[in-house]
């Protein structure tokens, strides 16, 4: 098991942190959970803030919300996350346990597209940024190694063909009893890329420095050794 890590050739000055972006359906989220368990750091699903909020304007029916009132509701997000050991961390709006209630077809394309206002990315800055703590952090989203954790000493780009990402998403939807066909899947995936990709701020993409993975024909377990190479070769494992 890992258990401190220094980076190669300098000695860690900073708190260690490892970004995860790339669009829906590439593994991020199960492999930023293996990567903090393993080296029990700490983890932020930056996407379910999007989510929560996005969830929050729908149950206050604001189906179609002007910029001003996000913007509000964005400045007030009462989110909070709850982790038990070796299980994935709930995701609460207020008192109200919304982890699996925020992973809708609905909820991703009101996140994606409330994501899009600038204002509303920076209201939820300083939320994502707390997360940065010893021993270190492993967060996955979009921005994550372009807007928000620029300093990461590893930062990874995670893509895969949009068939694969469907099927996989299509899986985890079926598995969470929500009843949806693929081709709305791919339909709604496709819409999201091209609107997490085509945004001005903060738009998808990989930082300048980071490793790009292609996870399309890969198992979970097959890019989880992979990372662990690339962080054997970034940190020194004391
Ligand atoms: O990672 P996810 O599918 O849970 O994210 C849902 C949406 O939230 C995504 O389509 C765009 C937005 N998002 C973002 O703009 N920036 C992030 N760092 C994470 C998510």
């Amino acid at each position: 098991m890992l258990q401190y890590l220094q980076l190669r050739n300098k000695v860690l000055s900073e708190i260690p942190v490892i970004t995860i972006d790339g669009p829906s359906g590439t593994g991020k989220g199960t492999l930023t959970h293996k990567l903090a368990e393993q080296l029990k750091w700490h983890l932020l699903d930056s996407g379910a803030i999007y989510r929560v909020l996005a969830y929050w304007l729908i149950q206050k029916n604001c189906e179609a919300p002007d910029v001003e009132s996000v913007i509000h509701y964005a400045n007030d997000l009462p989110v909070s996350f709850k982790s038990c050991p070796g299980a994935k961390s709930s995701v609460y709006l207020q008192d109200d346990d919304v982890t699996q209630l925020i992973r809708t077809v609905d909820c991703s394309r009101m996140a994606s597209k409330i994501s899009s206002i600038p204002e509303v990315r920076m209201a939820l800055l300083a939320r994502q940024r707390v997360f940065k703590k010893l021993p270190g952090l492993v967060t996955d989203g979009r921005d994550m190694g372009t807007v928000v954790f620029p300093e990461a000493q590893l930062k990874l780009y995670l893509e895969a063909d949009a068939g694969v990402r469907a099927k996989r998403r299509h899986k985890q939807l079926i598995d969470n009893g929500i009843d949806v066909s693929l081709a709305h899947v791919l339909a709604e995936l496709q819409a999201r890329d091209e609107r997490d990709m085509k945004r001005s701020a903060a738009p998808l993409r990989p930082a300048a420095d980071a490793e790009i993975i292609d996870t399309s024909h890969l198992s979970i377990q097959d890019v989880l050794a992979r990372v662990l190479q690339l962080v054997g070769e970034r940190f020194i494992v004391a």
